[in-house]
């Protein structure tokens, strides 16, 4: 019989991403309405290491739902990484009387809480929270919703200008190791042409595309490259071959960065991390661990942390072809 659990901490951990406070609020609320304690872990592992609680109450989570980033803050920690610093983490956890803890975070932070619990045999749940939506095991991520909102409005902007201009934009959104920001920001942004790591385009088909879109009348393009894309060194060097090899072009380049991770989470982003942060704690509580919740088929289910971590989040191919068509 697993240890009834009295007490949970909740950490957040990794680049933060919209919807991670909606998901603290969810973990908070949840302990309050089964009787149990909640404490908040600030600036994630790091935090841990150090005892950086706080106890957090029904209240305590007021008027959050609707901000961005994370109130409990957000690192990346070396420390942890080492046994030294998870022995310490563990020694925190048990001092303060906590019987469980829930990770909110991307693939590296489940890495930390899997290796946490085969050591310790500590329980731990996953709450997947990054932009990128790079994590098997759920259909949408924390903030991934959020941030293609977020890049819609900034492709619209930009549009304005290209179309007076009849300029070129090459414009930059986040991905890491995939392309599922820009496949839909592409598509709902109407690129001609969408660059993702999973595809290797090639700069011969690149100019090859944009010379067609040319001979069909369009007098402005916009292309959007996933961060993690491999054509090219950078963005900047997919500009200085359309400038050296196409005539005509007048280019620019756009590089979104970090504003695609802020702002008010959407009203789907509210919503899945109630739902995931209400599943995180009833299934602790039901004695599970080393899980991942997760939304699949619009359920929330939970996925072994270890399969959540190996598996590939794979690009939509039907959203591949959509977009061939859409750029025609
Ligand atoms: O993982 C989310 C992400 O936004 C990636 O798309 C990006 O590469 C990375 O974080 C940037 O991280 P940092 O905040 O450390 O610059």
């Amino acid at each position: 019989m697993p240890k009834a659990i009295k007490k949970l901490a909740v950490l957040t951990s990794g680049g933060d991403s919209p919807g991670m406070n909606a998901a603290i609020r969810s973990v908070v609320r949840t302990c309050a309405y089964h009787d149990i304690e909640c404490v908040g872990v600030y600036r994630g592992y790091e935090g841990l290491i150090e005892g950086d609680f706080k106890p957090m109450d029904a209240r305590s989570v007021k008027g959050i739902i609707n901000k961005g980033g994370t109130i409990l803050k957000s690192a990346r920690s070396k420390e942890f990484r080492t046994i030294e610093g998870r022995q310490k983490a563990f020694k925190q956890l048990i001092g303060a009387n906590i019987d469980g803890l829930v990770v909110v975070g991307g693939d590296g932070s489940f890495t930390g809480a899997l290796i946490f619990n085969q050591e310790f045999d500590f329980p731990v749940m996953g709450i997947p929270g990054t932009i990128d939506n790079d994590i098997y095991g759920t259909s949408h991520t924390l903030g991934f919703d959020t941030a293609l909102n977020t890049v819609v409005d900034a492709i619209d902007k930009i549009r304005d200008t290209a179309s007076s201009h009849n300029r070129l934009f090459f414009i930059e959104v986040m991905g890491r190791d995939v392309g599922h920001i820009a496949l839909n920001v592409g598509i709902a942004g109407g690129a001609e042409e969408i660059l993702i790591p999973e595809e290797d385009l090639g700069l011969d088909r690149l100019v090859e595309s944009l010379n067609r879109s040319r001979k069909s009348g369009k007098t402005s393009s916009i292309v959007i490259v996933a961060e993690g894309d491999k054509i090219g060194k950078n963005i900047f060097e997919l500009k200085d071959y359309v400038d050296e090899n196409m005539e005509g072009y007048d280019v620019r380049v756009s590089v979104l960065g970090h504003m695609q991770r802020g702002g008010a989470p959407s009203c789907f982003d509210r919503v899945l991390a109630s739902r995931m942060g209400v599943k995180a704690v009833e299934s602790l509580l039901e004695g599970e661990t080393n899980y991942m919740v997760g939304l699949l088929n619009n359920n929330v289910e939970l996925t072994p942390l270890e399969k959540a971590i190996k598996g590939k989040s794979k690009i939509n191919l039907e959203l591949l072809r959509v977009s061939d068509i859409m750029s025609t």
